[in-house]
């Protein structure tokens, strides 16, 4: 054991997802495989999801998450299977059912839903929307203001919304932090995602795969919010589901009005009436999530140089390890040029290409990996480089990342 850790501390993980865990998470998980305490000599992943000892989990989860979150009483949350691909199809299908029956449409009339795409996976989801038979609108087209690159989000007031229009959509859409295109909604000003702007009679769907629990969010003014698990809560297999109890239907309800018949475990009702035990859960997946809550709720905030205490530990971290990169790409130098512009730019994804061009990118990220700092090559749609500095990355470990920059910076500048 002593010689895994000894690889990990020389490793810093900065992969885009799946992506590094606390460690004293994964040391309780890996104990709990073999034995789990409350079943001795049986594994945590050996036992029934119905047992009293698995719903001890999962119920802790829950409460865990929605302190962490401060989630109301009025709304939901499930685990689910399918990863955020699954939810671009889920929630347009709810939603379009939920639309169908408080409108009582006839069967033959379109339902619009409102996308804003400020990135590569927020582009993805509207075509899904799309081939779910919903007509998408794109209110926001990154690609179109950033020239052809997704780098920047327009000023709301720049936003085709529609806001008088008779026929209301059914949901608007949104990431908040696009993970390949290292663009984030700020927590406020301009670049904040404009609720105020949006008909309150429209549920707002966000995706926070890539920055959820990195920083306080007022869950009252979502519809739904869903978030793989695998960049800051736990591995992969299980996608969190936080949606407002009234969007709850039953899906059935509205096919007489033009709904579409949905795979059963694709219906938020069903994972909601069965505390989002509809099928087998993940059960493994979700106990290290529960780990991972635990240990968030434990970690101490960063002091602030005020004194004053910040709001959650987990936007301290992020705005502090963000912000020593980002320090660097600003440098009057230009030797590292950040992709998105400063003031949308991710505090989990930091995306720069180098101005000496391919092959110095190429050796940065080989030179990056001898010395243990591992996955910084940019996603493969666009290249360059990508540092992705989820929660469990360590302030120090963006410190030693910082070193190595400037060191290579030192040693490539002519
Ligand atoms: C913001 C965002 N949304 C959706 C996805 C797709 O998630 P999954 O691979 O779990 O389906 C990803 C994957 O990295 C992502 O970063």
């Amino acid at each position: 054991m002593d010689k895994l850790i000894q690889q990990r501390q020389e490793t810093i993980n900065l992969n885009a997802g799946p992506s590094p865990l606390p460690q004293a998470a994964l040391l309780t998980a890996a104990s709990s495989l073999l034995s789990y305490p409350e079943t001795p000599g049986m594994g945590i992943a050996e036992i029934s999801h119905r047992s009293k000892a698995f719903e001890g989990v999962i119920h802790q989860a829950n409460a865990d998450l929605r302190q962490l979150l401060e989630i109301p009483d009025n709304y939901k949350v499930l685990w689910m299977q399918g990863g955020g691909l699954t939810q671009f199809a889920a929630t347009v299908l709810n939603l379009v059912a939920w639309y169908r029956i408080k409108n009582q449409t006839k069967p033959e009339e379109e339902v619009e839903a409102q996308y804003v795409v400020t990135g590569s996976w927020s582009a993805k989801a509207a075509e899904e929307g799309a081939r779910m038979g919903v007509k998408t609108t794109k209110i926001v087209d990154g690609k179109k203001v950033g020239g052809d690159k997704f780098k920047t989000i327009p000023e709301a007031s720049e936003w085709q919304l529609n806001a008088s229009a008779e026929k209301k959509p059914a949901f608007v859409y949104y990431c908040d932090n696009e993970t390949v295109d290292g663009v984030e909604f700020q927590a406020e000003g301009a670049k904040a995602f404009p609720f105020d702007k949006i008909d309150k009679d429209v549920p707002v769907v966000c995706d926070m795969s890539s920055n959820f629990l990195s920083r306080p969010v007022d869950v009252s003014k979502y519809g739904i919010i869903y978030a793989g698990a695998q960049k800051n809560l736990g591995p992969s297999g299980v996608t969190l589901v936080i949606i407002r109890d009234d969007l709850i239907v039953d899906l059935d309800a509205a096919l007489p009005y033009g709904g579409a018949r949905v795979p059963s475990m694709l219906s938020y009702k069903n994972m909601a009436a069965n505390d989002s035990m509809f099928n087998t859960p993940p059960t493994f997946t979700i106990y290290v999530c529960s780990l991972v809550l635990r240990s968030l709720l434990e970690t101490p905030p960063l002091p602030l140089a005020s004194g004053a205490r910040p709001l959650s530990p987990l936007s301290s971290y992020a705005d502090k390890k963000s912000s020593l990169i980002y320090s660097l790409l600003d440098a009057p130098e230009g030797f590292y040029l950040g992709t998105a512009d400063k003031d949308v730019r991710s505090r989990m994804n930091v995306t720069f290409r180098l101005k000496g061009g391919e092959a110095l990118e190429k050796k940065f990220v080989a030179e990056a990996s001898e010395k243990g700092i591992k996955g910084v090559g940019g996603h493969r749609s666009v290249g360059g480089i990508r540092t992705s500095i989820y929660n469990a990355v360590t302030l120090e470990q963006v410190e030693q990342l910082v070193e190595f920059m400037k060191a290579f910076q030192a040693a490539n500048s002519n």
